[in-house]
């Protein structure tokens, strides 16, 4: 019997791990909690939030899992693979004391700083008036954000005095997230492209994925609100060789070994967002699991069996293993609610998707979905990750807008420009 595996979270990223996962032949079954109707397809949902950290440990323990896989951030901070280890059940992620790099901004700042790790200039407040005067003093623009999780909302990019004063007032007299703007960092506003590089580390061993760029704004030619990601495609043509070389060395290597040289062992996915500017590649923020929807475009084209890299990861013996990844692209566009990502209506039956499932290259990975009355609804803001994989870039777009195009629910908004940057800089932009 094959073994069983627990993936923890229910949104996009969890079902392509859900979706990579169940491609190994070592396993046998995947169970997900609390997982949506897309994951449903491949295994069996459990109704527990992933916040529900001693019902999930329960769970893993009644359903003998050899392996949890842990998607969202939330979980891995309030310290899940910390209680997981104290009960023997294995499971890949970081440890709360890891999960810092992302929950505080502070700590991942001084990371970087100690182990000179490229990143802009940055000063902590906690006194309205003193951050107010930071501001006086040095203009804008700048990047405020608050210290601790803020479900992706807490950073301000201020372009004007006006709304970085709006910024500060909002974090530390009005405490809009909590605790976690109970401090915010004043950060040094950097100008260039942005890109994702994901790693597996067991601590010791690093293996960098290919690189890949999200879309955060809803709009073409990253216009308007951010959200939770509209789209990515990998690898990102902006990091070359050489770029990618500095960037382990200068920034993933330092960066384990800071944690370690602090008494903590990093294992999981260690996700560096940056950004390349005219002074070479800086960080612009530490996450300690898979990018969303990066994710969606990377595994599809890791040729290595993901439940083996996991195992390896929790067991460290990552230096057995060697990341392989196909030649050509991989891109996905995001569908979501109309209104996404402020207010938007659920419940729209989606029709299309059968049709999609006979693509050859094409995979539907689902985000804000659930059965109702035996029909595929909406249920969330980013519904569906469309996601294509061809020799090239321009291939891979085309494919995805091609299943997108046969994919519908009402209110159906999504970005027709997914991939832009990188096909501009090949020359490959599409009529
Ligand atoms: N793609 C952004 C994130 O996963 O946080």
């Amino acid at each position: 019997m094959g073994k069983k595996v627990l993936i923890v979270g229910g949104g996009g990223r969890e079902h392509t791990l859900a979706w990579k996962i169940a491609q190994s032949p070592q396993v046998g079954k995947i169970i997900a909690a609390p997982g949506n109707a897309g994951i449903a397809q491949l295994g069996e949902c459990f109704q527990i939030k992933d916040v529900e950290l001693s019902q999930l440990a329960d769970l893993a323990e009644k359903e003998a899992v050899d392996l949890t896989v842990v998607g969202p951030e939330m979980p891995l901070s309030l310290g899940i693979v910390d209680l997981f280890e104290s009960r023997g059940l294995p499971i890949f992620g970081p440890n709360q004391s890891a999960t810092q790099l992302e929950s505080s901004k502070i700590f991942s700042k001084e990371i970087m700083t100690s182990q000179k790790v490229p990143t802009g200039h940055w000063r902590i407040f906690d006194v309205y008036q003193e951050a107010l005067e930071y501001v006086y003093d040095h203009g804008t623009p700048v990047v405020i954000k608050a210290e601790g999780l803020a479900a992706g909302k807490g950073v301000t990019v201020a372009m004007e005095d006006e709304e970085a004063y709006l910024a500060i007032k909002e974090n530390l007299i009005k405490g809009r997230f909590g605790d976690s703007s109970k401090r915010i960092i004043i950060e040094e506003y950097l100008c260039g492209e942005e890109a994702s590089i994901l790693a597996f580390t067991d601590g010791e061993t690093i293996l960098p994925m290919v690189t890949s760029q999200d879309h955060k704004r809803i709009y073409d030619e990253d216009q308007g609100p951010n959200t939770g990601g509209m789209g990515a495609y990998a690898p990102a043509p902006i990091v070359g060789e050489g770029l990618y070389d500095f960037i382990i060395n200068r920034i993933f290597k330092p960066t384990i070994k800071g944690l370690e040289r602090g008494g903590i062992i990093y294992k999981g996915v260690l996700y560096a967002g940056l950004i390349i500017g005219f002074n070479g590649p800086k960080v612009l923020e530490f996450n300690v699991r898979f990018g969303d929807p990066e994710v969606q475009s990377l595994l599809p084209l890791l040729k290595n069996d993901l439940f083996e890299l996991c195992q390896a990861t929790v067991d460290r013996r990552l230096k057995e293993q060697k990341l392989e990844f196909e030649e050509g692209s991989c891109l996905c566009v995001v569908m979501a609610s109309g209104g996404y990502p402020g207010n938007y209506t659920t419940g729209y039956p989606i029709s299309g998707l059968e049709e999609v499932a006979k693509m050859e290259d094409v995979a539907v990975f689902h985000a804000g979905t659930k059965m109702k009355k035996g029909e595929m609804v909406t249920s969330g803001g980013r519904v569906l990750g469309v996601t294509a994989k061809a020799e090239n870039l321009e291939s891979a777009n085309q494919l995805a807008y091609q299943a997108v195009a046969k994919i519908n629910f009402d209110g159906a908004f999504f970005r027709k420009d997914i991939g832009y940057k990188g096909l501009a800089r090949l020359d490959e932009v599409p009529e």
